[in-house]
């Protein structure tokens, strides 16, 4: 693969975003990071050719940071659900602002999540699927990607749907060894989306590669169901299996079997197809 000299920024350099640095440098990237938490600082600083402490709806520092980039990940995560709105949206809003009138990002890519389709009771959706956010932090992920959508026409946005996150330092037995040897509501059958930390940064790479533009689910082969999930956890890690009661509703909104066909079809294959 030829080095290229490109500039890219990461807005929001979190777990995803680390790795995405670390991926663009090997690529030849001049690579920009930026951080909500002066703390971090000096350890992004060590993973990248810049750290900037900035927050997304900071119109003039963002129009700054955005000086001679060609590619910007949005990989912001809002570290609570009381944020939502600040996070993606405000910062989704300036975004598209400061590109305007005139701008040298040629594309933007965006993290977003599966949550957008809702509760399906467990049928297939795939990117023609009409969004049906199930609560109001849902809605302002649909609205954040409408956002982004409507950017200039110079540049060109990839939204990401992304399932569960998963990867090193953040294993499943670690996301769910507490409902080892529990009793949860529902019956196990609702499905569940994952993906790898590996192939988001292969598919976020792929993206700018290709030039990629849309939205594309970024997710597994094949979902699997909850009670498949943990009984495979509890197995691998010989902890106590998780029982069901059927008689209590299951507690997660958004039961539904996402496809990942249109991202195979544009040429990306999985490292991690399937999680067993
Ligand atoms: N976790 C999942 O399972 C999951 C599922 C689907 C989609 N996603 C999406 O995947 C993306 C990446 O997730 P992740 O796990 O890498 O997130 P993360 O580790 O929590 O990192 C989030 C980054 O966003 C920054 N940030 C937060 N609020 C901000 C603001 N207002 N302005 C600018 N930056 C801000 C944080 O700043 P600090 O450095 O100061 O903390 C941090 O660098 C997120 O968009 C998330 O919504 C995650």
């Amino acid at each position: 693969m030829s080095k290229e000299r490109m500039n890219g920024i990461i807005i929001g350099c979190g777990y995803v975003g680390k790795a995405v640095a670390q991926r663009w440098r090997e690529q030849g990237l001049t690579v920009t990071v930026t951080t909500t938490t002066p703390t971090r600082l000096p350890e992004l600083a060590s993973l990248s050719d810049q750290a900037l402490l900035l927050r997304g709806h900071d119109a003039s520092a963002l129009r700054a940071a955005l000086q001679d980039q060609q590619v910007v990940l949005l990989s912001i995560g809002a570290p609570n659900a009381q944020v939502y709105r600040e996070t993606y949206l405000d910062t989704a809003k300036t975004l598209v602002q400061v590109l305007q009138p005139a701008t040298s990002v040629r594309q933007i890519i965006y993290t977003g999540s599966y949550a957008v389709y809702g509760d399906r009771q467990g049928a297939w959706v795939s990117e023609e699927t009409p969004v049906a956010p199930v609560n109001s932090n849902g809605e302002i992920l649909a609205e954040t990607e409408q956002v982004l959508l409507s950017a200039s026409p110079t540049v060109r946005v990839c939204i990401f749907r992304l399932g569960g996150i998963y990867g090193p330092e953040r294993e499943l037995v670690k996301i769910f060894g507490r409902a080892a040897g529990t009793t949860r509501p529902g019956d196990g059958s609702d499905a569940s989306n994952w993906i790898h930390l590996d192939d988001i940064v292969g598919a976020i790479d792929f993206a700018r590669i290709h030039q990629l533009q849309g939205i594309y689910n970024l997710v597994q082969n094949q979902p699997t169901t909850t009670g498949e999930l943990l009984t495979w956890i509890c197995r691998e890690h010989r902890l106590p299996p998780v029982t069901w009661d059927a008689s209590q509703p299951s507690s997660r909104p958004y039961n539904a079997r996402v496809s990942n066909e249109k991202l195979r079809a544009a040429g990306y294959q999985l490292a991690h197809p399937t999680i067993f």
